[in-house]
């Protein structure tokens, strides 16, 4: 990750690498069962959470697979209000997947469509992506908001393909592609 390019402010939030000492706060909320609901893993401990902060999302960002975590922030209070992901999936294709999750006490406020906007940044104008994907549950409405009020496009929509919990499970597809992120918006 270049020098220069964290943290990130935006109006509001302040995106920074994570560091061990923010897993209790992150197990806190992705372990309530309403923001657990669509995410991949089930509820999950302090320590798995500490050890992925320290062995992967904080990491190099280089191969197939990487992974950089960043903490969310307000900007103004520093209350840690969530997280949000890059994925590095595809060097070959300058692949990416943004992913993110709020503490509920801060959903409603235009947060997560903030970070993941600052994510979209970082991935294209930082690291030269040139498509950035997200998948979620089609049941996860806002989610797909979050996608929609980005400009991401529904690409695809895969019928009962992943095994989540306990059932079979559809998953959605957005993308956007880099001189879509670079066409005049908004
Ligand atoms: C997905 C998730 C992050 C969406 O959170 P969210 O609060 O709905 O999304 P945002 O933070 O972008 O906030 C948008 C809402 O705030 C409202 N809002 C209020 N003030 C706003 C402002 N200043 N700017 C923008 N939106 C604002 C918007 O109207 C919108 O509400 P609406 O969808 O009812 O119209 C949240 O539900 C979550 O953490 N879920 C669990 C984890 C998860 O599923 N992650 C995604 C896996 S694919």
């Amino acid at each position: 990750v270049p020098e220069l390019a964290l943290p990130i402010t935006t109006e509001r939030l302040l995106l920074r690498r994570e560091v061990p000492g923010d897993a209790p706060a992150i197990q806190a909320y992705r372990t309530l069962a309403e923001v657990n609901r669509y995410l991949a893993h089930g509820s999950v401990d302090v320590a798995f959470i500490r050890d992925r902060i320290e062995r992967v999302w904080s990491g190099p960002f280089e191969q197939d697979g990487d992974v950089l975590g960043l903490a969310v922030e307000e900007r103004y209070t520093g209350r840690f209000v969530g997280d949000a992901v890059l994925f590095l999936r595809s060097v070959e294709h300058r692949g990416g997947e943004v992913g993110y999750a709020l503490d509920p006490a801060h959903t409603g406020k235009g947060y997560a469509t903030e970070a993941a906007g600052a994510v979209l940044r970082l991935g294209f104008e930082t690291f030269g992506m040139h498509r950035i994907v997200a998948r979620l549950d089609p049941r996860n409405v806002p989610s797909a908001r979050v996608l929609e009020r980005l400009g991401m496009r529904p690409e695809a929509h895969f019928v009962r393909n992943e095994y989540s919990k306990g059932e079979w499970t559809d998953e959605l597809v957005y993308a956007m592609l880099a001189d879509e992120w670079a066409a005049p918006r908004r």
